[in-house]
């Protein structure tokens, strides 16, 4: 059976309460599509309304926590407890009118993310998982893949980000990958979907360079507690600290990190 902590009942309630704005809000989205301004100011609102009521009804519940949220930063308060926010993950897509986004929420206990939630609020979709409890789609056990072949898998990449100081190296890693094993790379804009799938077992890897931590802090959970591994493109756990991750099923795990690393 599914066991709920407290605290991830705080994170349900909160992804509940701030989809029912972004569903609002995506509707709207089609109209201004067309419009001569195009839905830029409108989405950039919509983040900022959704980052405020997750962090009111995550603060409702704990006072306490610190708080690391995309678009205002830091609050500092307990730092043994923080919350790691990013409102809306796959903010290109929502721009486009494309349904793939989801909100994502961490929590750190001392350093260490102990529970997480992916939500898409489109397709209703709950991922979640917390530290020693396994990982659920809505109340559906997850596991990752057990594809072992390279050729048989989908890997999941993003970026690169055009402004990043990077993004030379994060073509040819692209490059290097795509040719090496010789599949098509598949780029679905959402980091925090992109690692609640691999969790899932829809698709079997997934890599990227210069993710902030809100983009993964709730995927790393996901990805562990499903059987799965988490490491960064040296084969280490500093993940955060490197700005390179690579997620995946354990059975591929080595093979990708072998064309990574080279
Ligand atoms: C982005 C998405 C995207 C990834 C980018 C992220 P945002 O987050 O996760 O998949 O490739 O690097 O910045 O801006 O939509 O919250
Ligand atoms: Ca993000
Ligand atoms: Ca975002």
């Amino acid at each position: 059976m599914k066991l709920i902590s407290a605290n991830m009942n705080v994170m349900v309630k909160a992804c509940r309460k701030a989809a029912k704005v972004i569903i609002r809000d995506f509707g709207e989205i089609e109209n201004l599509q067309v419009s001569l301004k195009g839905p830029g100011d409108y989405v950039t609102a919509s983040d900022k309304k959704v980052e405020k009521i997750l962090i009111e009804e995550l603060q409702k519940a704990r006072p306490n926590y610190s708080i690391l949220s995309e678009e205002i930063g830091e609050i500092n308060n307990d730092d043994s407890f923080k919350w790691i926010i990013d409102p809306i993950d796959g903010t290109s897509n929502f721009l486009h009118g494309i349904p793939h986004f989801g909100i994502s929420i961490g929590l750190e206990h001392n350093k260490e993310i102990i529970c997480g939630i992916v939500y898409d609020p489109i397709k209703d979709e709950m991922f979640t998982a917390e530290k020693g409890n396994g990982a659920y789609i809505n109340n559906q056990r997850m596991r990752v893949s057990a594809r072992s072949k390279l050729k048989d898998c989908i890997i999941f990449s993003g970026g690169p980000r055009f402004k990043s100081e990077n993004k030379d190296l994060a073509f040819e890693e692209y490059k290097k990958f795509s040719s090496r094993v010789n599949i098509a790379i598949r780029k679905l804009g959402s980091a925090s979907l992109d690692m609640a799938y691999v969790a899932a077992g829809r698709c079997d890897g997934f890599w990227q360079r210069d993710l902030s931590y809100w983009d993964i802090a709730a995927g790393i959970i996901l990805v562990k507690e499903a059987g799965g591994f988490v490491i960064d493109f040296r084969g280490n756990d500093d993940y955060v600290e490197n700005k390179t991750i690579l997620v995946s099923n354990s059975k591929i795990n080595k093979e990708m990190l072998e064309v990574l690393s080279s």
